[in-house]
């Protein structure tokens, strides 16, 4: 393993006021998204949207270090016939890809699910290496479902296990590992319920991680923010998510890991926005502290372009605007429009 090569990498994947788009939605995913739109998911009008927001060079090079690709987007190539990878490079950030298979149920334990993709993962890790992937992405699903006592030891471990082992790969084949351990946001539970159960779910992925002998300089960690269940009565103020969050991860997360990209999850636009902010706004922090955003990126672009190519302009001034507003937050600079349009 050259690791100082992985931590250059990772560094950059999470250098200041910088972050990362996700854009890996699986073929199942993105035609949700785009039948909300009333837009037919072809692949053709998949690669059109992503080519879009690539294309976005202002906002790409400013705020963007990275973009997650799915497996069918890193071999795509732009209408002109140039790779996408190509846009992305030449924009300035860094190529990853999605490795995860996705989740199955997981025997004995109703409700939960485990994250599939290690057989064979050794060898698609070889050839995205050669499509020009610098890192990649795997995602475990945690639910907290406080009803029924989830999540269940069996489903924190598998998954952790499952993460470890990929994360060990991809450093072993010169990828950075994204490491991902999702606690959800749905059902009604609160803030501290989240966040004892991310304690839990990050301590076991660490402990996963050292027994793999995965090297912490060369990973960026893509967890939750300590955030209240979606049907929760109880909400939380921008400094309570901000507060707890960063509990949680100072009491887990050796300061050896270079960064940490959150996931947006279900957070509105601007929460997603207002939490990094607050989060970067606590004071000195013992990793960088940013991005990983998928829906949070990207709601505003996709419905500005309901597939529609008169429209591109107005979904690249979306994303643009989105970009801006986390790659502030990323370094606590961020103000709500309304302060903006105030000053
Ligand atoms: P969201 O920001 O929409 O949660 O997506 C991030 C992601 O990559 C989930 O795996």
């Amino acid at each position: 393993m050259n690791l100082s090569e992985l931590n250059k990498v990772a560094l950059a994947m999470v250098a200041p006021g910088r972050g990362i788009l996700a854009a890996d939605e699986s073929s199942g995913t993105i035609k949700k998204r785009f039948d909300a739109l009333g837009v037919e998911s072809t692949a053709d009008n998949r690669r059109d949207y992503r080519e879009m927001l690539f294309r976005s060079a202002d906002a790409m090079a400013k705020y963007i270090s990275g973009v997650i690709l799915y497996d069918e987007t890193i071999r795509q190539t732009a209408k002109d016939g140039t790779p996408l990878v190509k846009l992305i490079e030449k924009a300035g950030a860094l190529p990853g890809i999605k490795v995860d298979k996705g989740t199955k149920p997981l025997p004995f334990c109703p409700g939960e699910v485990v994250t599939e993709g290690l057989d064979g993962l050794r060898e698609r890790l070889v050839e995205y290496r050669s499509l020009g992937a610098k890192f990649a992405k795997w995602r475990a699903v945690i639910d907290v479902g406080q009803q029924h006592g989830l999540p269940s030891y069996s489903c924190v471990s598998a998954n952790a296990q499952a993460l470890a082992r990929y994360a060990a790969l991809c450093q072993d084949e010169g990828i950075v590992p994204i490491v991902e351990p999702e606690v959800l946001m749905d059902g009604d539970h609160d803030i501290d319920r989240c966040a004892e159960v991310t304690q839990w779910v990050l301590k076991e992925t660490f402990q996963a991680l050292f027994f793999a002998r995965v090297a912490l300089e060369g990973i960026v960690l893509k967890p939750n923010m300590a955030v209240p269940g979606k049907k929760s009565q109880k909400r939380a103020s921008v400094e309570e998510v901000a507060d707890k969050t960063l509990r949680v991860l100072k009491a887990c997360v050796p300061a050896a890991v270079p960064g940490i990209a959150f996931l947006s999850g279900g957070q509105s636009d601007e929460e997603a926005t207002a939490h990094l902010d607050a989060i970067n706004r606590s004071g000195a922090l013992p990793w960088r502290v940013t991005f990983s955003y998928g829906r949070a990126l990207q709601a505003a672009p996709q419905k500005a372009w309901s597939g529609k190519s008169e429209n591109v302009a107005a979904a690249q001034r979306a994303f643009g605007h989105r970009a801006m507003m986390n790659g502030l937050a990323a370094q606590g600079q961020w103000k709500s429009d309304l302060e903006r349009k105030a000053a």
